[in-house]
């Protein structure tokens, strides 16, 4: 459903983002895009909501070719893809509620059932009881579920995700990556730039890597057995090492 072909993204400063980069991801995926700062993350997502046109190639989103789009039809676009920036972009003087349930309003929705909708999505990522509250009042973790509550409000087919655990601890990094990956089982593509290499290493998910703007690796998520040791002790491991020797030695 989404198909980068040979995309390049130079700026006028004539510093080139993406090089040459050809992804296809399907419906339904879990992608993480990482790569070290610089390396093209955000330039890559952005370029997926037709925030800017590729210098070179085709971008394929459903069944638009984004680089033929006509702007008309980017409001469209952004409906069917949820983004959750770097910096939230939340709305300081309105409520949690308020932030989430604008763009519905914008819509010819009617206020009850945006109300429902909004309510809906806040208990799914668990701070409904938060909605009366600002942003200021409440975690980083907890802003990071508004903002993704927010980039849900009208189901979208793809959620892109820049960063969303940059600034969080561990075990609230963990949470959140669980929120995104129980929207991804209820149907919704989810892309998640990152370069939180715990996060990466522990879950069994498609990685793409970035390096300097060009594709480095695409792996496919990788059977059980390959799974990482983290989280077994020096004792196990040196056991299944040696276990894994003798078997080929048979
Ligand atoms: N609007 C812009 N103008 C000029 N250069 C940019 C712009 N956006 C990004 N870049 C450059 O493109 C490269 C990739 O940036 P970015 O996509 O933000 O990477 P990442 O998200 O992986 O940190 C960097 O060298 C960055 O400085
Ligand atoms: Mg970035």
């Amino acid at each position: 459903m989404i198909r980068l072909e040979n995309v390049t993204k130079t700026f006028g400063t004539g510093a080139s983002a993406l090089i040459d980069v050809t992804v296809a991801i399907e419906k339904g995926e879990f992608v993480f895009l990482v790569g070290p700062s610089g390396s093209g993350k955000t330039t890559f997502l952005r370029l997926l909501i037709r925030d800017m046109l590729p210098s070179k190639g085709t971008i394929i989103v459903g069944d638009w070719d984004l680089t033929k789009l006509p702007n008309s039809k980017i409001p469209h676009l952004r409906k069917r893809i949820g983004v959750v920036f770097q910096d939230l972009k939340l709305l300081t003087d309105r409520t949690i509620l308020e932030n989430i349930i604008l763009p519905l309003e914008m819509t010819n929705i009617d206020s009850k059932t945006a109300l429902k909708k909004v309510e809906d999505i806040l208990s799914q990522a668990g701070i409904l009881e938060h909605k009366d509250k600002f942003p200021v009042q409440l975690s980083g973790g907890e802003l990071q579920r508004v903002a993704i509550a927010r980039a849900l409000v009208f189901s979208p087919e793809i959620l892109l995700a820049d960063e969303p655990t940059g600034n969080l601890d561990a075990t609230t990094s963990w949470e959140i990556v669980k929120l995104l990956q129980d929207i991804n089982a209820l149907g919704t593509t989810v892309i998640m730039a990152t370069h939180n290499t715990d996060i990466v290493n522990n879950l069994l998910k498609r990685v793409v890597t970035l390096s300097k703007g060009s594709l480095l690796k695409d792996e496919k998520p990788r059977p059980k057995a390959d799974q990482p040791l983290a989280e077994k002790s020096h004792h196990e491991k040196k056991e299944s090492s040696e276990k894994a020797e003798q078997k080929t030695e048979k």
